[in-house]
């Protein structure tokens, strides 16, 4: 093929074309080509591409998939806070909810905009001057991971902004949720049956896998979706709605869910709680609810937040779905804290596409509560993503051969006493050198929000807890090469590869540490809090109850929960052990001490000699464009610079499959951003 008379203007028209074929069919839902057509256009600015690769910009319709990324996914920081929202159950929890933002607002009436509750994964676009330049995960609100080149493969989401003859905002952070249409769900596993493959679970968790793939030519192939709801951070743009952001996003080129209610009454939220549930089986996509929102943005912020959601908004959730299946044992299983946890196994049932063999009963009391015996036949339910729950038996279906559930007065798995303690549902175990409570603890300290050595997984655990090679976190890090060949299923490169991933986990932001090290009442999020404002372990450590509850977000019985941690011996032996080892706490970032740029959160390491400037200088540069620099490498570090003579760093992501930059690259990254 040759070049028409005017590649140049044929090049644009071609990307404006397919834009906006895009555009009718996400947006406005009024496709006006078939596919193949719309396959054609594409092939011809491939083509046209191919013969003037200088004229392609990361926003071309062609560069939506990427290669494989190197590294693992990298943290992206939200600037403003990605929140949850409470529930209400019926409507009259929320006519309550309505109650009470009257009160609150001192209100007669208040506008809201119902939408369907999606039922997918939600996410963050940063646009700057009209361009997708991040998106990342949800994460734990605060932090989420950068999956930009995933979610740059989804045909709904625009790559550059319609500006219709408007000034572009110089910022716009848009959040939405990803999902996955039934239909297609259905169609991919199917095909996947038909190959002789497992099928996926739900269209979520599909939804959520594909975003998580390091590999976007993988999240390419799945057929995700999106529709915008709410922004972030603006610069440039203001809304002062809900009417007006979901009117206005449709003009960015950005898809936005055409079913949602302008509700001037409360009876029209409602109405709209009832209708969306009478469709549910007809939508094309998964919902578990309506989201009810106050309308005007003023209002909003004189309603404010409480803790992890806002109060000027609720997700009225429909009522739980439910199956009838039989009670075969209740087992009991020991927590990381002792506590034991009386678990049903059930005879498997599908509800609502999802089969359930097992569900949790928390305590004693509730077992008794629910007149539940063992082989009844029982009603179970799965509410939205909670753990299968157990309603209660069905009356009228008992033989006489079932029998109660008792507590063991013995911990299944030590033999050690069972007690009750004074206020507390719970039966614990008190023995603190319970392999069960190890080994819940070890995995903790493993998992993903924590130290996240996914090779440290429930198989190997047990046998090192089982051979008394590891009862504290501090001794894994003491197993050796020789030690682990020694354990079934381990050969000498998964043994490596573990020695390997324990070295990077010594690297540790201080909150994945707090969080790891399981003290009571801290989780992910209050960990992060407490990193940011503490720094150290050490101030933590030392700091007292009163001054823990001016910590936002931290209330009376976590202080308290935290001085008795940091108060207990074994505590201090855990952690002093952990310094032993040489672990390395990293303090935090101060949140907004991190300059905005397009290495934002990158974690770069420079190593070797550099011709063009020193390592200082060229860390100075990366952290003007929003890097954070750092000393050693981990799985966490995004790149390492290496110049002459680099040494060990590099040695060691080329282990970790970090990417490695030469001196050029470097300057090529930094000046692609300037
Ligand atoms: S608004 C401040 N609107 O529900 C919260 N959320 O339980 C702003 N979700 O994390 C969220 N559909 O993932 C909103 N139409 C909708 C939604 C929606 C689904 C999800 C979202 C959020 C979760 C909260």
């Amino acid at each position: 093929m040759t070049d028409t008379p005017n590649p140049r203007e044929e090049l644009e028209r071609l990307r404006a074309e397919i834009d906006r074929h895009n555009y009718l069919y996400h947006v406005l839902d009024r496709p006006e080509i078939e596919d193949a057509e719309y396959d054609a256009l594409f092939r011809r600015l491939a083509a046209l591409e191919s013969r003037h690769p200088e004229w392609i910009t990361p926003d071309s319709p062609t560069q939506r998939v990427g290669a494989a990324s190197a590294s693992v996914l990298a943290p992206a920081a939200h600037g403003v806070p990605m929140l949850s929202l409470d529930n209400a159950f019926s409507e009259d929890e929320l006519r309550a909810f309505d109650a009470r933002m009257r009160a609150l607002l001192n209100q007669d009436a208040i506008r809201y905009v119902a939408e369907p509750k999606l039922d997918g994964l939600s996410v963050e676009l940063v646009y700057i001057d009209g361009r997708l330049t991040l998106g990342s995960t949800r994460g734990d609100g605060l932090t989420g991971e950068d999956v930009t080149a995933n979610l740059r493969t989804i045909r709904a989401i625009p790559l550059r902004l319609r500006a219709e003859g408007r000034p572009l905002p110089a910022r716009l952070e848009v959040r939405g949720e990803v999902y996955i249409e039934k239909a297609a769900f259905l169609r991919l596993n199917r095909s996947r049956e038909a190959d002789g493959l497992e099928p996926y679970a739900n269209p979520r968790n599909l939804a959520a896998g594909s975003l998580r793939q390091l590999d976007s030519r993988v999240t390419a192939e799945r057929p995700l979706r999106m529709y915008c709801y709410d922004a972030g951070r603006t610069d440039g743009v203001r809304f002062e709605s809900q009417v007006e952001l979901l009117t206005a996003f449709p003009s960015f080129g950005l898809p936005v869910n055409p079913l949602y209610a302008v509700c001037e009454t409360f009876d029209d939220v409602t109405a709209f709680y009832r209708k969306v549930q009478s469709l549910r089986e007809s939508l094309p996509y998964e919902t578990d609810g309506i989201v009810v929102k106050i309308d005007r943005f003023d209002l909003r912020r004189q309603a404010g937040f409480a803790s992890r959601s806002p109060r000027w908004a609720i997700a009225g959730k429909f009522p739980a779905e439910q199956g009838v299946t039989r009670l075969l044992d209740i087992q009991v299983s020991v927590g990381r804290t002792g506590v034991l946890t009386p678990v049903a196994v059930l005879e498997p049932v599908r509800v609502r596409g999802v089969e359930i063999t097992s569900a949790t009963l928390h305590n004693e009391d509730e077992v008794r509560d629910k007149g539940i015996l063992i082989g009844d036949r029982v009603i179970v339910q799965r509410a939205g993503d909670v753990i299968p729950q157990i309603v209660g038996p069905v009356p009228g279906e008992r033989t006489g051969a079932e029998r109660p559930f008792a507590m063991p007065k013995l911990c299944p798995v030590c033999r050690s006493p069972v007690v009750r303690l004074e206020g507390e549902a719970a039966h614990r175990c008190l023995n603190t050198a319970c392999p069960a409570r190890i080994r819940q603890s070890i995995l903790h300290f493993a998992s993903r929000g924590a130290l996240d050595v996914e090779r440290l997984g429930p198989k190997l655990v047990d046998q090192l807890v089982d051979r008394g090679l590891v009862s504290r976190p501090g001794d894994v890090f003491r197993l050796d090469r020789d030690t682990l060949i020694g354990l079934d299923r381990m050969g000498p490169k998964s043994s490596d590869a573990l020695v390997t991933a324990l070295e990077a986990a010594k690297t540790v932001a201080l909150d994945r540490l707090l969080y790891g090290l399981g003290i009571p009442e801290v989780g992910a999020h209050t960990a992060a809090i407490l990193a940011r404002h503490y720094g150290t372990l050490e101030r933590l450590a030392d700091a007292s109850p009163a001054d823990l509850m001016a910590v936002p977000d931290v209330g009376p019985q976590t202080s308290e929960a935290i001085v008795d941690f940091f108060a207990n011996e074994e505590n201090r032996r855990t952690m002093a052990e952990l310094l032993e080892v040489g672990l390395r706490i990293q303090a935090p970032a101060p949140m907004d001490a991190a300059p905005e740029g397009p290495l934002t959160g990158k974690r770069f390491v420079f190593t070797g000699t550099l011709a063009s400037m020193t390592r200082d200088e060229a860390g100075r540069r990366a952290a003007a464009q929003g890097a954070v620099v750092v000393d050693s490498v981990s799985s966490k570090t995004d790149y390492v610079v290496a110049g002459a003579n680099p040494g060990s760093k590099e040695k060691k992501a080329r282990e970790l499959g970090v990417a490695v930059l030469s001196e050029d690259a470097f300057l090529a990254l930094l000046s692609r951003h300037d």
